[in-house]
């Protein structure tokens, strides 16, 4: 019994680092940075971009990398992927969804 309590918190432990370290690989230091190419951009607005991306995006094939694509082809695969999304879901992906996710596209794709 102790021994299982033990192992539950080492799980928690290394579930909980794991999820820190996926909120803290987008942070303040990405809006900073973004902040010339889309003045006003905000953290919940890219968090909203991942998430979108992230539910959206992996259905048909797994979520594909960010650097794999120059800036240009995201700015016509997202639209052109989000009509799959659309076709295919209940849920529809509006033009502002689109937006949020092209910039978490674009910032994820140009992080040092
Ligand atoms: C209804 C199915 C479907 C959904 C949903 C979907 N895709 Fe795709 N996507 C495809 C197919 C089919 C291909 C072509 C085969 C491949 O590359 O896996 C593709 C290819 C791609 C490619 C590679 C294009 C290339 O020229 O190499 C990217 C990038 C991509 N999708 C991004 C997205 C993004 C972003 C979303 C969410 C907005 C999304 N996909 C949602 C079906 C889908």
């Amino acid at each position: 019994m102790k021994r299982s309590i033990i192992l539950l918190s080492i799980l928690a432990f290394v579930l909980g680092g794991c999820f820190s370290a996926k909120v803290a690989g987008l942070g303040n230091s990405d809006v900073d940075r973004m902040q010339t190419k889309y003045p006003g951009l905000t953290l919940d607005q890219l968090k909203q971009g991942q998430s979108l991306f992230e539910s959206n995006c992996a259905t048909c094939h797994p979520l594909k990398e960010p650097k794999a694509y120059t800036e240009e082809a995201w700015a016509q695969l997202v639209p052109g992927m989000s009509k799959k999304v659309n076709d295919n879901a209940s849920n529809t992906l509006s033009e502002s969804d689109q937006d949020l996710i092209l910039k978490y596209v674009i910032t994820m794709k140009t992080k040092p």
